[in-house]
């Protein structure tokens, strides 16, 4: 298959590169050039995605689109010569999300601007021209760019007290890049149509099995919601994977018909242990300014402590 991506050179782009060449498609990236390179054998179209000029003209297969974030983008490329387009959104792109939960009939922003507004507006072009959307959760592993679970990695590893938030049984559900990019590689290829959640079934993990398989000995503190909330602590910022309970939907996001399309994940000891992998062999060194907005701080010895007293 001769596929396009849009993007591929940072974390989940670079997976589905990855996955492509395994299955020996014929791959083509479209990027600015800024981060990363393609490997050998990619071939590497530079450009901005406000001008798609350089890829008019040609015909692919398939594209999967992982950097769209602009409407009037997402329309200019999904109307290129491209046999079925796979998009990137998010959950974002549900008004109720993450405050309830939400399957692929919830509503999606019908107007409004920001990150899920666009999305939707994006998917909306993508569906029209029968193409697949697929609304991710939390995307993890290897080359995490946003570094959420990486933090978490990092800091069980390091040892001694660790803070952690909330209820140690509360469940999870993130993705493995490689398992998305595999599974949006079927959806391409099987011409698969529709909107998508993407990610891992609800009740997938817990906070406490996820920390442990950094460390199965930590020496984990479970702080009660409240007292974090008393204390100020930035949900998802200062604690990444931490939104308070109440934030019903966070980790209630319905996957029975990604599963029914394919969607298979991967243990979360195993993405665990490639992250750990990655940090070992200097990870974080791929880490630049390009997003460290959204990137979570690392914890002072001083804020930890204060947390750790909340226990007393
Ligand atoms: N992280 C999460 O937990 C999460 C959750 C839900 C959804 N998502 C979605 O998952 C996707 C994440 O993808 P990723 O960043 O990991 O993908 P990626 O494809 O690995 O990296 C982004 C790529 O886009 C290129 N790019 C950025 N701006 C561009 C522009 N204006 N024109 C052309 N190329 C451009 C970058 O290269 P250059 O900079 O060199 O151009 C880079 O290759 C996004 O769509 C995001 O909304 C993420």
């Amino acid at each position: 298959m001769r596929l396009l991506i849009l993007g591929g050179t940072v974390f989940l782009g670079r997976h589905v590169v990855d996955a492509a060449l395994a299955r020996g498609h014929e791959v083509t990236i479209f990027t600015r050039g800024r981060h990363g390179t393609a490997p050998h054998g990619v071939e590497h179209v530079i450009g901005d995605r406000a001008d798609v000029t350089p890829l008019q003209g040609r015909a692919w297969d398939a594209a999967i689109d992982t950097s769209g974030y602009d409407p009037a983008q997402v329309d200019a490329s999904s109307a290129l010569d491209i046999g079925h387009y796979v998009f990137v959104s998010s959950c974002n792109a549900y008004p109720d999300w993450p405050d309830k939960p939400v399957d692929e009939d919830s509503p999606t922003w019908e107007d409004g601007e920001g990150y899920g507004p666009d999305k939707a507006a994006a998917e909306r072009f993508v569906l029209a021209r029968g193409g697949a959307v697929v609304r991710a959760g939390l995307i993890v592993g290897p080359h995490d760019n946003i570094f959420r679970l990486p933090w978490w990695v990092r800091r069980v590893r390091e040892g001694g007290a660790v803070p952690a938030p909330g209820r140690p049984d509360r469940p999870l559900q993130i993705i493995d890049a490689r398992d998305l990019a595999s599974w949006m590689l079927d959806l391409a290829e099987l011409r698969i149509a529709g909107a998508f959640n993407g990610t891992a079934p609800i009740g997938q993990t817990t906070m406490e099995e996820l920390l442990r398989a950094a460390d199965p000995d930590a020496d984990l503190r479970w702080i009660p919601e409240d007292k974090l909330e008393e204390a100020g602590v930035e949900p998802w910022m200062e604690f990444p994977l931490w939104l308070p309970e109440r934030f019903e939907g966070t980790w209630h996001i319905g996957t029975e018909k990604a599963q029914a399309a394919g969607l298979r994940t991967r243990p979360v000891g195993e993405t665990v242990a490639d992250i750990a992998t990655w940090l070992e062999n200097g990870g974080e060194a791929e880490l630049d300014e390009w997003r460290s907005e959204h990137r979570p701080g690392k914890m002072s010895p001083e804020r930890e402590a204060a947390l750790s007293r909340l226990l007393c």
